[in-house]
């Protein structure tokens, strides 16, 4: 009789500031691991909020909250990064770039220290580049390397587009793709409800996605961050892996020839499991879509270059 008991299930979070505390009480609340690790450059900040965590075990049980080290990251199945500069008022999620990429230096060296078999799941902006930074300074198989990508932005356009249509957003299937940012894009000739095309005039669907892509500045505008939709988002991401599902989820990856597009990670639809982004669906896109990825490949690209990976 095998006696050994079944390893725990550890989540670290890095980064406890409104997208870090928020997404780990959401993995909380869903009871999605059996310890939570969190670790901020503010040590009182993660001690206080693993106290204010815990005197809610009560109500939810189970599990293991605490404010650690970096070598409690050694027993993680996943990392999540948050930390780090985040958007004000009027600022682009690529003007974050040069401050997150030092920070990401000292803390991608600190887990890699201790862990080599984890997944690390990035979303601290601009994503993208930040996923394509940690994939390069740890090393690891592109596969255990994720950004949130373009979840959030689908989130927010599946949800437009139900608003439009008097519908469920899970019942609507739609896909942004590209950079998590300014230069994203919608994929119209893919979007449909239980297979069938939408119905929707054009100035509805300029607005749905114009709407989708500036939402991050309206919400900034009106209350300084944005951390409900992407702590659900990040948690969808953690289920996808711990349960093994195999969901298609628009996550930020590495590409090699999509459509044209290598050596960049961009959003694009996964299917995601245990081992992390399993395969990359290269699904149909129309010329006009296929041009627009290439030109938010492109943008990255040239920013890549200004920083030293
Ligand atoms: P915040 O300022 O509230 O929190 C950032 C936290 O990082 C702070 O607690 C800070 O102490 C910590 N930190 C800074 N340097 C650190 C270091 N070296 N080690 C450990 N911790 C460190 O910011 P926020 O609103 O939580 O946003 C965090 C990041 O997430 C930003 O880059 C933001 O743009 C990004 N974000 C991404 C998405 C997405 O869809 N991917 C959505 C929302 C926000
Ligand atoms: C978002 C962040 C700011 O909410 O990237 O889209």
């Amino acid at each position: 009789m095998d006696t050994s008991k079944p390893k725990k299930t550890r989540i670290v979070v890095i980064g406890i500031g409104a997208v870090g505390s928020t997404t780990a009480y959401t993995l909380l609340l869903k009871e999605r691991m059996d310890e939570l690790v969190l670790i901020d450059a503010n040590q009182a900040k993660a001690v206080g909020d693993a106290l204010d965590m815990n005197h809610g075990l009560p109500f939810v049980g189970r599990t293991r909250v605490w404010a650690g080290t970096y070598e409690d990251c050694r027993e993680a199945d996943i990392i999540i990064i948050t930390a780090g500069a985040a958007q004000k008022p009027g600022e682009s999620r690529v003007d974050l770039l040069k401050r997150n990429v030092s920070i990401y230096e000292s803390i991608i060296g600190e887990v890699l220290k201790v862990n080599d078999h984890g997944i690390l799941l990035i979303a601290s902006n601009p994503v993208d580049i930040m996923s394509y930074f940690s994939l390069k300074k740890s090393n690891w198989p592109v596969n255990r390397v994720i950004g949130s990508g373009t979840l959030l932005d689908s989130a927010r356009f599946r949800y437009l587009i139900g608003e439009k249509l008097n519908l469920d957003p899970r019942s609507v299937h739609a896909h942004i793709v590209g950079e998590h940012g300014d230069s994203e894009l919608p994929l119209w000739s893919l979007a449909n409800v239980a297979g069938t095309e939408l119905v929707l005039a054009d100035e509805d669907k300029e607005e749905i996605f114009t709407n989708t892509r500036d939402a991050a500045y309206q919400i900034i505008e009106s209350k300084g961050a944005t951390y409900y939709a992407i702590a659900l988002a990040l948690d969808r991401i953690c289920t996808a892996i711990l349960r093994n599902e195999g969901a298609v989820l628009n996550v930020s990856t590495m590409l090699d020839n999509y459509h044209g597009v290598s050596d960049v990670y961009l959003g694009v639809p996964c299917i995601v499991d245990r081992t992390g982004v399993r395969e990359i669906m290269k699904v149909n896109i129309s010329d006009s879509e296929r041009e627009l990825l290439h030109r938010s490949a492109d943008k990255l690209k040239n920013l890549i270059q200004s920083i030293s990976v």
